[in-house]
């Protein structure tokens, strides 16, 4: 089967895809599980447009929180076009902007809106258009772009968020559990996620221990899974865990270490070396050595969207690409002799 579909925008192109013969469909949604353009179809009957300033002229507060979300930016913002811009890949935009347009990102209608109607897990009566049941939950209408393989190898995933959440323990919680906070009957369309610290608080358990080893300090971390419902960081292959350990007495005498998804890349592809981020289930421990003799060890624990080195490089604001996830001191034990 070939689909073609026009990808609107700066870019005005059409691509043919050959889709594998097993290609998995979302039930609800009808489209291929793991991104591709989406068409919206008609505009549902009892409203003029489907756009987001359309639905927002009804829907005030929805819009106003997707406006501040990362969904409508997700086409548009510096960090994914640094990415884009060098290969203008069609293939992005299928998750980045899937309706062509590039400044709506992620708009109202590629979650809402199919065939003439507008989908939401329950529908009240009360409203001007056409409506229909549909889950709206994460393994329909998250997964399609939260977990993909890398374009070039259908066996490795790129981002895996809803497989990860699928072997959490907090798999009964749905995405929107934890990403569309309630607020009165609605829920929030903020989408909060890695830059929230709210949210990035309760992410991990940290337990931390310290020893003296004749001239060196050891600090070792035990990090688990708390309120987070998948691996942490979970997305995007840049994201990445940074550990900061340093003498209370001294603290210019820092060390960091850095923990994220290693890959290999090579003719064949890229290859999976190591996993090293905090999982869904289970733990990762972490070690740094401090050289020199200490009484109390502080550390920290943050979340980087991008590497250090990229964001220095490109003068992202340290704001807008690294959050704390933890910080604490520990008393360092004398060394043990065996
Ligand atoms: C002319 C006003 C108007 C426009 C335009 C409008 N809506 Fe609605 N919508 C409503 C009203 C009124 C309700 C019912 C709200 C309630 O239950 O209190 C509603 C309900 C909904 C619901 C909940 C399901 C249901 O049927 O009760 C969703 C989801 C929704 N709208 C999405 C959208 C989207 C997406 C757009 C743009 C494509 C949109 N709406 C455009 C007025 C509008
Ligand atoms: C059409 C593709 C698409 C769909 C469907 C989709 N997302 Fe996203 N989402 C994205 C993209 C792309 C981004 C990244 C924006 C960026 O930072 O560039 C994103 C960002 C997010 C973020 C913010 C991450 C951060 O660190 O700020 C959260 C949370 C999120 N999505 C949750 C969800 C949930 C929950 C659902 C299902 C209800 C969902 N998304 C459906 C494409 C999608
Ligand atoms: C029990 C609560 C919980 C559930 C359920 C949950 N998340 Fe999260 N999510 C978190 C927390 C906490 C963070 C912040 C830590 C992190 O970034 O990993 C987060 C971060 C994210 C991010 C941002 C990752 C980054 O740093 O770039 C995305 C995207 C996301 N979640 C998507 C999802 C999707 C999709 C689902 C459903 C399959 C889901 N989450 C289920 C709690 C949850
Ligand atoms: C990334 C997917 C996504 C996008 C984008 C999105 N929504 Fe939603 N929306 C949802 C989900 C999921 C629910 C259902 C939450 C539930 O009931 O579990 C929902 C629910 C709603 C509801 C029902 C009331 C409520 O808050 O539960 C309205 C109205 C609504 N959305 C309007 C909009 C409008 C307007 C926009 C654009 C400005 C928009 N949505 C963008 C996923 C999305
Ligand atoms: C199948 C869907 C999908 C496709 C295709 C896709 N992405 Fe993404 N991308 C996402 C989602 C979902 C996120 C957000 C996850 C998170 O927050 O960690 C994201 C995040 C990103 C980010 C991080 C943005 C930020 O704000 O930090 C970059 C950069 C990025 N993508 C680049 C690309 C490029 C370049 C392509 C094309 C080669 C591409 N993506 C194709 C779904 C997709």
């Amino acid at each position: 089967m070939t689909l073609l579909f026009a990808l609107l925008g700066g870019l005005a192109v059409a691509i043919a895809t050959a889709a594998a013969q097993t290609e998995e469909v979302d039930p609800y949604l009808g489209i291929p599980v793991g991104g591709g353009p989406i068409d919206a179809g008609p505009v549902p009957a009892g409203i003029d447009a489907i756009d987001a300033a359309s639905c927002g002229a009804c829907h005030e507060q929805h819009a106003r929180e997707w406006a501040a979300s990362a969904h409508r930016t997700a086409f548009t913002n510096a960090i994914f076009q640094a990415e884009f811009e060098p290969h203008r890949r069609p293939y992005c935009q299928r998750c980045h902007a899937p309706r062509g347009e590039p400044s709506a990102g992620v708009d109202c209608a590629v979650c809402h809106v199919r065939d003439g109607a507008v989908l939401n897990p329950t529908i009240s009566g009360r409203a001007p258009h056409a409506g229909r049941v549909a889950p709206l939950d994460g393994t329909l209408a998250c997964a399609r772009c939260h977990d993909f393989a890398f374009e070039s190898q259908p066996d490795l995933g790129l981002q895996r968020t809803v497989q990860e959440w699928v072997g959490s323990r907090h798999h009964d919680t749905p995405c929107q559990g934890c990403h569309m906070p309630r607020r009165g009957r609605a829920r929030s369309h903020r989408f909060p996620g890695g830059l929230d610290p709210g949210l990035l608080e309760h992410a991990i358990r940290v337990e931390a221990r310290a020893v003296s080893e004749g001239s060196r300090t050891r600090l070792t971390l035990t990090m688990s899974t708390d309120a987070a419902g998948h691996a942490v960081p979970t997305g995007d292959i840049f994201r990445r865990l940074e550990v900061t350990a340093w003498p209370v007495a001294a603290p210019a005498r820092r060390e960091r270490v850095q923990r994220w998804r290693r890959f290999r890349v090579d003719r064949a592809g890229w290859h999976e070396r190591e996993d090293q981020r905090v999982p869904e289930t289970g733990e990762r421990t972490v070690e740094v050595i401090l050289d020199g003799v200490a009484d109390r060890v502080g550390y920290r624990v943050d979340l980087w969207r991008t590497s250090p080195l990229r964001a220095r490089h490109r003068g992202w604001p340290l704001r807008d690409v690294r959050r704390r996830l933890r910080a604490g001191t520990v008393r360092v034990e004398p060394a043990t002799r065996r």
